[in-house]
């Protein structure tokens, strides 16, 4: 049966020109990577609705000037309202957590069940955008395994320092990371552009005292900074620093605030790096006003009950969503009972969401 209406309230809630720039008819759409065809300026300015057919689940639109006409299912048209769509990378997504929020078991895996179950892969990549965070145990405790680890979900995002970085003692280190001092809570790279928004840490060996990790919500510390000191909140929100890095071969160097913000204020990613972070050349009062900013929000970072702590051994690998977590270590020192080794490596953010919407596909969307 077919009826006729001037003006569904689900079309009304689009703009004509929106309409007709999502037709998905064959003329509008490549019919196999369904990409636009058309160009923003191929379409008349003056687009208007001139008649709306509505029948079962669907919804037909003649346009004006031109008449053509595209379908809608009236389903899709609804989940398009913009309450429904949610970008996934913000806070809103996320699930905020304090040490004790977290869930040792449910956020472990064993490699050899992840790699040949996709149901439990999927649970696990769904952990990290969730969380932020993943741990494999069992994998083999062998060089360059990290590698294989992110293939399981994404790509290696290489960098001046390789495929994969090694983690240890070295005689002339030109990183903390490569002596056996702590190293307190950071993202990494904040001097790339784009930062890499993940990071892996596979460790090979850990028979030191110390050498404990820690990982710190900054997204929740960011959002307790606001509820605390909104003033202060909106200082690192909008002061741009400066991050290096340099040696002989790379010089790197990138502009960011330390916590970013969307459209609607929600944070999106967080960059805190004491190391790498530069001079600031502001206005000596703005300078004041950040130093005030940036120690509340690094009071905020050290307080113990935000930060998760645990020990790589052996064969685990830490994943995690370096856009919002902090990472840190304590000190340790090497003997001849006792040393440590982990290889790192970067990755995205976007490969695993990809994997985790393919993974939904082949398993159903199973939840
Ligand atoms: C690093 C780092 C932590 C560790 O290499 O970026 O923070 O556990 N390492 O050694
Ligand atoms: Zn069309
Ligand atoms: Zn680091």
């Amino acid at each position: 049966m077919t009826t006729e209406t001037r003006d569904t309230s689900l079309v009304a809630a689009f703009p004509p020109l929106w309409l007709r720039d999502n037709c998905s008819c064959f003329e509008c759409r490549d019919s196999s990577g369904h990409q636009k065809l058309f160009q923003l300026l191929d379409l008349p300015e003056d687009v208007n609705v001139l008649e709306i057919v509505e029948r079962d689940d669907e919804i037909e639109i003649t346009f004006l000037p031109d008449h053509h006409r595209s379908v809608f299912s009236s389903e899709w048209l609804r989940s398009q309202t913009a309450a429904h769509v949610l970008e996934g990378r913000t806070e809103v997504s996320k699930q905020l957590w304090r040490a004790n929020d977290i869930d040792l078991t449910a956020l472990t895996t064993m490699w050899t069940e992840y790699c040949v179950d996709d149901l439990e892969r999927l649970r696990v990549l769904r952990g990290v955008e969730r969380l932020g965070l993943a741990l494999i145990e069992g994998t083999p405790a062998a060089p360059d395994t990290v590698l294989d680890i992110v293939a399981t979900f994404g790509f290696v995002r290489e960098t001046n320092y390789g495929e994969l970085f090694d983690v240890r003692i070295e005689p002339d280190p030109r990183n903390l990371a490569f002596t056996g001092l702590a190293i307190t809570p950071h993202t990494d790279n904040p001097y790339r552009d784009p930062v890499p928004t993940m990071q892996l840490l596979h460790c090979l060996v850990n028979s030191v005292e110390g050498g404990e990790s820690g990982l710190v919500d900054g997204f929740l510390a960011a959002s307790l900074l606001r509820d605390e000191d909104p003033r202060s909140f909106d200082v690192l929100t909008t002061t741009s620093v400066d991050f290096a890095w340099s040696d002989s071969y790379s010089s790197l160097r990138a502009r960011r605030p330390l916590i970013e913000v969307d459209e609607h204020g929600h944070v999106r990613a967080v960059r805190f790096n004491n190391r790498s972070m530069q001079a600031l050349h502001l206005e000596y009062d703005h300078v004041v006003k950040f130093y005030a900013a940036y120690r509340r929000f690094a009071a905020i970072l050290a307080r113990p009950e935000l930060e998760f702590a645990f020990r790589l051994g052996p064969g685990d690998c830490v994943i995690f969503d370096n856009t919002r977590l902090m990472h840190s270590r304590t000190a340790f020192e090497e003997s001849s009972n006792g040393s440590r080794h982990l290889q790192g490596c970067y990755a995205d953010l976007d490969g695993l969401a990809s994997t985790v919407e393919i993974l939904e596909r082949s398993t159903n969307g199973a939840r």
